[in-house]
């Protein structure tokens, strides 16, 4: 039977992204808040959340969401200096974490210092053991924010990684086509387990991924980004939706 298409959230242009994503994803750490005391949020890297990030940075948003309850890791980090452009972390930091009032203590940077990429997966791994717990015992992200690359990849899992098999890992290192290639990522099992999932699509070039993962054609990794027992949200802009009669 064919699987339903996910729940689409259409703006007009990037500017509608960036607000309409900044507004879900302050209602979701409130909610998170209000029931448990405490929201865990795990960051998109790449562009495309930037600028839902820069306007969580300014009011209302800064005034309104309990920073002081958020704890802050990252769906996936490249292996570069934390100061590097091509940090997902600095990114974040860059367009949000300066501004707003999260102890340092719940910001959760990849341990990209460690010596190689086995060892900061397992470092991660270990840091998530803080979170609560699912019911099949692995870390329950509140919400778990993604993006999508035009090849179907999400987080870094890329398509045809072993990675992507993960049953057991929490977080795996990864050598992927997109540089810089070797970095980290949450696994599958991980992402699934999540409360709240939320996926910013932005532009024409991601058309058909977007077109392909809302049919779920198993070959993209973001396809297979299916919530055990939470909800799933694409946000997406007009230019990243293209009409499709099948889909509807
Ligand atoms: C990364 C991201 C990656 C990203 C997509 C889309 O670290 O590169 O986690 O999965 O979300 O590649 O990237 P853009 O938003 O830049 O198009």
């Amino acid at each position: 039977m064919a699987e339903a298409p996910q729940p689409v959230i259409v703006v007009p242009g990037p500017e509608a992204l960036a607000e309409t994503a900044a507004r879900w994803v302050a209602d979701t750490i409130k909610t998170a808040v209000a029931a448990r005391s405490r929201c865990y949020l795990a960051l998109a890297g790449g562009e495309t959340p930037r600028a839902c990030y820069e306007t969580l940075s300014r009011p209302p948003f800064r005034e309104e969401v309990p920073w002081s309850a958020v704890h802050v890791y990252w769906s996936d980090e490249r292996l570069v200096p934390l100061d590097d452009p091509a940090s997902n972390y600095a990114m974040a930091r860059a367009a949000l974490l300066e501004y707003v009032s999260i102890p340092r203590a719940q910001i959760h940077p990849a341990p990209v210092a460690e010596r190689d990429g086995r060892a900061a997966a397992e470092a991660y791994a270990r840091e998530l053991m803080a979170l609560l717990r699912d019911p099949a015992g692995r870390p329950r992200f509140d919400l778990i924010l993604l993006g999508l690359g035009e090849d179907g990849h999400t987080a870094s899992l890329f398509p045809g990684d072993a990675a992507l098999n993960a049953e057991e890992s929490w977080v795996l290192a990864v050598h992927v086509a997109k540089p810089p290639p070797n970095r980290i990522t949450l696994t599958l099992p991980v992402i699934n387990a999540a409360r709240a999932i939320l996926f910013l699509v932005q532009g024409a070039a991601k058309r058909s991924a977007l077109q392909a993962v809302r049919r779920r054609d198993p070959r993209l990794p973001a396809s297979h980004v299916q919530p055990v027992d939470g909800e799933l949200r694409f946000i997406v802009d007009r230019e990243a939706l293209v009409e499709d009669p099948a889909a509807v």
